[in-house]
């Protein structure tokens, strides 16, 4: 494990995308900020862009989408936790294909490093990888040959202007010349990413982008854009299918919403007796 490194104050994202000059982004990478007063770059080629600029539209969930409780299979120890089911599991799978169906089309032959950010991104990163490798047995032309690594990415202090990001388990340096695919849960705030991108830029990569399977609809969002996106959800917390509260429910396969007596049950962790 590679020490951990922090970078203060995230970009603002102005619009759907930030470029930011190679200069900007040592600056960033020595502890200093990005902030978009500054220069920006005006090559593609000289700078780098966070956010997507064009991308595929996530699947519009809507809060009247909640299926109640009693439609689906839910775990015993979940189920008086649980307001409603969000997402079920087969949609999330099916939604999974047509990811790794765009992701494909994208690269179109290129290898590429998939960075799982843990530990809320592993299940989608899990099945992702299945439907890659599935492509590689069923097509001998365009599929995506890939490698992988780990991520750990912790913001402090989560407002736009104050935040801190601290990555860990990953050796920058093996970044270099990598077309990076960082795989996310949930894009919420947003902070997290808008700080991890530019500090993985700085390590030269050939790209970065981001597949993450949700993102939320809320006025606390700095604006970050994923490049794949699974779907678009209302501005709940979600949990299943690995996103946790303070670490339980990752064991479960729907996305689902929380309710008051999950919150209460969960409020200092998972506690590994029942009393
Ligand atoms: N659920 C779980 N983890 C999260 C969420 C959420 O809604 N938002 C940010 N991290
Ligand atoms: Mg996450």
């Amino acid at each position: 494990m590679s020490s951990p490194q922090t970078i203060p104050e995230p970009p603002e994202f102005l619009g759907s995308s930030v470029r930011y000059s190679q200069s900007q982004l040592n600056l960033a990478s020595q502890g200093g900020s990005l902030s978009s007063s500054a220069p920006i770059s005006s090559s593609p080629s000289q700078g780098r862009m966070y956010g997507a600029e064009e991308r595929l539209e996530p699947i519009l969930i809507e809060s009247s989408d909640q299926k109640s409780k009693g439609d689906f299979l839910l775990p015993a120890h979940y189920e008086s936790c649980v307001k409603s089911i969000l997402i079920s599991h087969g949609q999330i799978i099916d939604r999974i294909q047509k990811l790794a169906y765009d992701i494909r089309k994208h690269y179109r032959g290129t290898t590429i490093h998939l960075l799982c950010v843990l530990k809320g991104g592993s299940a989608f990163f899990q099945d992702l990888q299945v439907c890659l490798r599935n492509f590689h047995n069923f097509t001998n032309q365009d599929y995506v040959p890939f490698t992988f690594d780990f991520i750990r990415a912790k913001s402090y202090d989560g407002t736009s202007s104050t935040g801190k990001v601290v990555v860990s388990g990953c050796d920058m340096e093996k970044l270099r010349g990598k077309d990076v695919l960082l795989v996310e849960d949930i894009v919420d705030t947003g902070t997290t990413m808008s700080m991890l991108v530019p500090l993985l830029v700085s390590h030269a990569p050939a790209s970065v982008k981001v597949a993450s399977l949700l993102e939320k609809r809320t006025p606390r969002s700095c604006g970050f854009k994923a490049d794949f996106v699974g779907f678009s959800v209302p501005d709940e917390f979600v949990i299943g299918y690995c996103l946790d509260y303070n670490d339980a429910f990752r064991d479960m396969n729907h996305i689902c919403v929380i309710n008051d007596e999950g919150i209460e049950k969960f409020k200092d962790g998972v506690k590994q007796r029942i009393e």
